[in-house]
């Protein structure tokens, strides 16, 4: 499970933007087109407005080729609570919620590279609750949130979060955790 850790914002300034941009094509998820989309044609644009920042996950191979072998986008977004949310007790209390308002800290992208070993995503998931520890140490907040399909609500429980309802179309679920 070994991997070099890149911020995209480093690689931005220190490499020639073709070359970037081919490096960042390399990147194949057939599990989730969208997560291959947005490191193609989104993940520059938002470092760029910052908006979000990505880590890239990246191993060399025997040739001394880097490969991404995952990435992972966080940011802030603030998340709504509805009246009739089903949020437990204890969870809910640390939420610090402000008229109907939670701060959170977005994981907004996770995804490993097709053949990548199983567990690699937790490892991601770790690096990002370690940058939110930081962040929460300098400036407060103490709520993640991520929004996934149904199929993954399982696989993010099994990672500390807690469902905490659907967005406005029902088509994901707010997932939250507590720092
Ligand atoms: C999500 C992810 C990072 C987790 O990586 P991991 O910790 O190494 O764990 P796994 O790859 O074993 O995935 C965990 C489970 O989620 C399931 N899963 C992962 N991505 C899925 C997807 N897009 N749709 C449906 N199920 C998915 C896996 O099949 C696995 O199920 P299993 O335990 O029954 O085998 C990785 O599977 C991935 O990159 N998936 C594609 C991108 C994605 O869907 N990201 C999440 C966006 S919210």
């Amino acid at each position: 499970m070994s991997f070099i850790l890149y911020r995209l914002n480093d690689l931005i300034s220190a490499t020639d933007e073709k070359e970037l941009q081919s490096f960042l094509s390399s990147f194949k998820c057939s599990a989730e087109p969208a997560a291959e989309d947005f490191l193609n044609r989104v993940a520059i644009k938002h470092e760029n407005n910052g908006i979000s920042r990505t880590y890239l996950f990246v191993d060399r191979d025997d040739s001394g080729t880097d490969i991404i072998k995952g990435f992972s986008t966080i940011a802030f977004k603030c998340l709504t609570i509805d009246e009739r949310h089903k949020i437990p007790e204890t969870i809910f209390e640390q939420m610090n919620v402000d008229r109907g308002i939670a701060q959170a800290y977005l994981l907004g992208q996770l995804a490993k590279a097709d053949g990548v070993e199983k567990g690699f995503g937790r490892k991601m998931i770790n690096h990002s609750f370690d940058i939110f520890s930081k962040g929460n140490g300098m400036f407060g907040c103490r709520v993640v949130r991520l929004d996934c399909r149904d199929a993954l609500i399982k696989y993010y429980e099994s990672c500390g979060f807690t469902a905490a309802g659907k967005n406005q179309t029902g088509t994901l679920n707010h997932m939250i955790a507590i720092i």
